[in-house]
């Protein structure tokens, strides 16, 4: 091969291996016509370089600096081709819309009465309070007659509810958890029973047939109307902030003395509404110190021990917190209302 000739295959080796870089459709192709021009082994430019020997060494001089000068050139453009076909290929690929307008996800809130039981809950654990539970169902003995109601008593009548079975009833409250709860565990005992409670009653503005109650219970040696009242007063101090609280005698068959205890109220601040009926205060919870006949009921010494309880309605108490002005509301799930005090 005369120096001539060589020059010229570099040459057409410059011209056509442009043209078929630039033409390569995808990178599989460039692939195969990078092997073909520059490829160590068996490409154009390593042919033509072999040759090199051959001419005197100032021939070599022109022709080295010409091959290589197309071996820079053609690596040169299989690198630009290379990227220029991995971009298209990119831009070609499906890709999410980032103008779509996002789906709000609902991502669920506490009911108010939830929170409102999880807040007592709260402060009666710092307290030294444990939650126990009992059962919805409930037989007849421990919701009214371990509790000292005497049969066809008319403090039976506020309690009417729904039979599933011959002495076998949903609780009209949550008291019979006191009675579960001493037959198992042995005094000093401070257990706090959330849970839903029913009874025959219209749904109307203060009242629902089905509700939360809270049952607190605390007995030991010494226990007196004196705990019950500053415990009671603390935790309404503790929940509400600084408010008056008021005790007013009651009565109930499972505790006696009994009492029940008001705070005033938070819709009008003592004034007087709807809320609270006129009053200025709202009744939150019922009390007293457990009758000996039931402590005997569950199998403890009523000589020994002492202890007070009470039985409170989160919705009432949630009402009072959120402003509700009525007690339907918080059984009609609506998100929209759920949402606000929820989150
Ligand atoms: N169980 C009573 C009620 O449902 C409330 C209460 C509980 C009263 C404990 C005194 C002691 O009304």
């Amino acid at each position: 091969m005369s120096p001539h000739e060589f020059i010229q295959s570099v040459e057409s080796l410059e011209e056509t291996g442009l043209r078929q870089i630039a033409e390569s459709p995808s990178e599989q192709a460039l692939t195969e016509v990078r092997n073909r021009l520059v490829g160590r082994k068996a490409g154009e430019v390593t042919r033509l370089m072999s040759q090199l020997p051959a001419l005197t060494p100032e021939e070599r001089r022109a022709a080295g600096a010409a091959i290589n000068r197309v071996k820079a050139l053609l690596e040169e453009r299989l690198a630009a081709r290379a990227e220029e076909l991995r971009a298209a290929a990119t831009a070609a690929a499906p890709r999410a819309d980032l103008t779509m307008p996002p789906r709000r996800r609902w991502r669920g809130a506490r009911h108010p009465v939830t929170l409102v039981i999880e807040e007592i809950e709260a402060i009666f654990r710092e307290l030294g309070f444990t939650v126990a539970l009992g059962p919805e169902a409930e037989s007849e003995w421990y919701n009214f007659h371990a509790l000292n109601f005497p049969a066809d008593h008319p403090a039976l009548d506020l309690h009417d509810t729904l039979y599933l079975d011959e002495g076998v009833l949903l609780r009209t409250h949550t008291s019979p958890v006191q009675v579960r709860t001493l037959q198992r565990y042995a005094p000093p005992v401070r257990i706090l029973a959330p849970g839903n409670v029913y009874r025959r009653d219209f749904f109307d503005a203060s009242h629902a047939p089905m509700f939360a109650q809270i049952e607190g219970l605390a007995i030991d040696e010494g226990v007196s109307f004196v705990d019950l009242k500053a415990t009671l007063t603390h935790f309404a101090r503790r929940f509400f902030g600084p408010v008056k609280t008021r005790f007013r005698p009651s009565f109930f068959p499972f505790t006696e003395p009994s009492a029940e205890m008001d705070v005033e109220c938070r819709l009008c601040g003592g004034a007087g509404c709807s809320a609270c009926k006129g009053t200025g205060w709202m009744e939150i919870l019922g009390s007293g110190m457990v009758h000996p006949a039931v402590l005997e009921a569950a199998g403890v010494d009523s000589e020994r021990y002492t202890g007070w309880a009470f039985g409170m309605g989160p919705a009432r108490i949630a009402m009072q917190r959120y402003a509700i002005p009525d007690i339907r509301i918080l059984y009609d799930s609506d998100v929209r209302f759920l949402e606000q005090i929820g989150s």
